[in-house]
Parts: structure tokens; sequence; C-alpha cells
């Protein structure tokens, strides 16, 4: 097992610079892409507190079918343009959500899930998965959550 947690009393942009230099290294070098993503989701676990479910959604055959995760089991399919990995799936965008009651379509896998922060991985100006993180807390997610998983995201188009 590897210990990978991150170091105490670090601010958000630290905090997840931290995140992706760790992933950088637990990714670098190995090509198969399920077992990468499966680790990126236990780190996003490991470092991001107050979530209660952290994971991927990849495209194939255009929707969105689940990937590696850490929380709840979850809904396996996703139209592309439903709930909020869809939208993002669809627009490319990122998609921050204080509350998924007011969302339209959200998808409640879980029922604790009060926030919501979707981002799309991009390959080649596809979307070829996007990262989900849920949390049981309202508004969990601002603009530095946001960027911090897209330069996750980043590192991990060619990772997965
Ligand atoms: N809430 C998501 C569905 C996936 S689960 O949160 C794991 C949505 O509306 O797309």
């Amino acid at each position: 097992m590897f210990e990978m947690a991150p170091p105490l009393n670090l601010s958000k942009r630290e905090l997840y610079r931290e995140l992706v230099s760790a992933a950088g290294s637990l990714t670098d070098g190995e090509p198969d892409g399920v077992a990468n993503m499966a680790n990126l989701a236990a780190l996003i676990w490991q470092f991001v507190p107050d979530l209660n479910w952290a994971g991927f959604y990849r495209m194939v055959d255009g929707e969105l079918v689940l990937g590696p995760f850490c929380g709840k089991p979850a809904c396996i399919r996703i139209p592309l343009g439903k709930g909020v990995c869809g939208t993002a799936a669809a627009t490319g965008a990122s998609q921050l959500v204080e509350d998924v009651h007011a969302f339209p379509g959200h998808i409640a896998c879980d029922a604790a899930s009060r926030s919501e922060l979707v981002v799309p991985v991009i390959r080649g100006g596809r979307v070829i998965a996007v990262i989900d993180l849920d949390s049981p807390l309202p508004a969990r997610f601002d603009t530095e959550d946001q960027a911090g998983i897209e330069a996750l995201a980043a590192l991990a188009a060619d990772r997965i």
C-alpha cells in the first residue's frame, strides 16, 4: 500500500498541488488506464476532505459508463446531457453545483450528496471521461477545488 496522505495544514491550493504531484508519481510509466483511474480515485478520496463519492465515468460508445471510484455503489450508465456528469460530458465544461437539488435532472446515486463537482477529462479535443466528486455538505466545492481537479484531469488525460 502506498502512504500518500497529504501533509497537515495545507491551504487548498497547496493541497491540490500535492495531490497532482502524487498523482503524477503514482501513474508515471503505468500504461493501464483502469489501474491509474483506480489509484487516482483513491488519491482524491485520501486528499480531499468531506466527500461521499469520488471517481470516474468513462465515455463508452456515446454514453458515460461507471469507472473506478470510492464511495457507495453508483448508477452504471449516464446518457450524454443527463445529470451533472452527462452535462459536463456533453458540454466539455466543468460543473460546479452548490446544491444538487437545484440542478435540473440531477441523478441522485447517493441520497447523502448535497453538492457536486464534475470535471471533464479531454484528450485530443474529445471528452474521454469525467471526474466526479460528491459531498454531503452543501456548497462544499469552490473555484479552487475546480481548478485543482481540472489540473488533475489534465494529467489524467494521458494516463487513463
Ligand atoms: N449525481 C451524478 C450521478 C453520478 S453520482 O453522483 C456518483 C449526476 O447527476 O450526474
